[in-house]
């Protein structure tokens, strides 16, 4: 029997593997397109150094790939300007005792032309668009998303090299490690989801099939960077970016977990979006995925405080990721530990260019 007991609460301290955190609250990734000209900037530095008290920080969806900048302004980690600005990002985090992942999105179909750089593809699994209603560009406003192009054998191992050179970039940066944007219906999902991959070749197909280019993107990050330093987001049951619940998922997932696992992953972030629409997703796909991934497991989606520290002391996961609330609390840690009245956020500036709504939310 075991005679070290684990403290489970919501402020204790928690190792993640050789990585301490100050409590197991996590700031969730949140795509905020705030970095004009795609890099890092003074207003970033502050807007994360002000969010340094969470355990763990994760940032915005960051592009390993010119052909992953898809959205207005948001950062890129694949060249020199890039690690400059998010070297000073991650200075300013660890000067004030945080600890900070980047989030690896490569937008694939969810991507506009008007948005990206000369010479770049809107890339995905197969040509088949978002059937969302559009997407905003700042040259052009809303657009109807474009068709993509299906990714050859070639593009998707130039896709995993970008990976894998974009998180040693981001490591070298100071980040104490990467997360996989494996959620939320960009590249990696665009594999995993029949809804977007309708490919006939090793890479769609099977289940095998499917989860083979996040398995390689995973692989080449732990040879890059070292499974230590590794987590990957993945969103079972997501909706976003025209996702769609399949047959066999609770299976899919259940084993994608465990290849992971096996790959020397440190955490797997399960979001369940019911709180913003998306279906729930079922208790036993959340049991599997737990059972199968036997590392740190972060939950997210819809959290207050009362229901982390419940999820928490069930033994659901070992941190609790909050998104909405660290937009509009910079001192979100202490207002939970408090109980003190959280401030509302204002959704018009969630995407908007500069500091309204971004680094002037006042600590209450
Ligand atoms: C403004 C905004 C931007 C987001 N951008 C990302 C992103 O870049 N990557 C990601 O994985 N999830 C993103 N999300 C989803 C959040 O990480 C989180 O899962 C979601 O907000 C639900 O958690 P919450 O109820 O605590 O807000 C975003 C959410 C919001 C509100």
């Amino acid at each position: 029997m075991s005679t070290v007991a684990t403290d489970v609460s919501l402020f204790a301290p928690y190792d993640l593997g050789p990585i301490p955190l100050a409590n197991r609250i996590v700031m969730a990734p949140m795509t905020r397109n705030r970095a004009t000209g795609n890099v890092p900037n003074d207003l970033m530095v502050e807007y994360y150094a002000q969010r340094a008290s969470a355990g763990l920080i994760i940032t915005e969806g960051t592009s390993p790939s010119p052909n992953g900048l898809g959205y207005a302004r948001i950062p890129g980690a694949f060249n020199q300007d890039h690690a400059a600005g998010w070297q000073r990002v991650t200075e300013a985090v660890h000067a004030k005792g945080g600890r900070i992942f980047i989030q690896l999105m490569h937008t694939g179909r969810a991507s506009h032309p008007a948005n990206m750089a000369a010479g770049t593809q809107v890339l995905s699994a197969s040509a088949v668009p978002d059937p969302g209603p559009g997407i905003y560009t700042d040259a052009e406003g809303m657009q109807p998303f474009p068709v993509p192009t299906a990714m050859t054998v070639t593009d998707i191992q130039t896709a995993v090299q970008e990976f894998a050179d974009s998180a040693k970039l981001a490591v070298d940066a100071g980040f104490d490690g990467v997360e996989l944007h494996g959620a939320n219906g960009y590249l990696l999902e665009e594999f995993l989801n029949p809804a977007a991959n309708q490919r006939t070749d090793a890479y769609g197909g099977s289940d095998e099939n499917r989860q083979r280019f996040v398995l390689e993107v995973a692989a080449a990050v732990v040879a890059a960077i070292g499974g230590d330093r590794l987590g990957i987001r993945l969103s079972p049951y997501g909706v976003f970016g025209g996702m769609a619940p399949f047959a066999g998922i609770e299976a899919f997932y259940g084993t994608l977990a465990g290849k992971l696992n096996d790959l020397g992953l440190a955490y797997l972030h399960m979001v369940d979006h019911s709180a913003m629409g998306a279906p729930a997703v079922p208790q036993s796909v959340k049991d599997g995925i737990r059972a199968a991934f036997k590392k740190t497991v972060i939950l997210s989606g819809g959290y207050d405080a009362a229901r982390a520290q419940a999820d928490l002391t069930a033994g659901k996961g070992d941190l609790v990721a909050f998104g909405r609330p660290f937009i509009s609390n910079p001192d979100l840690v202490v207002k939970l530990k408090s109980g003190a009245a959280l401030r509302a956020g204002n959704m018009d500036t969630f995407y908007t260019p500069g500091e309204v709504g971004y680094t002037d939310y006042p600590v209450d």
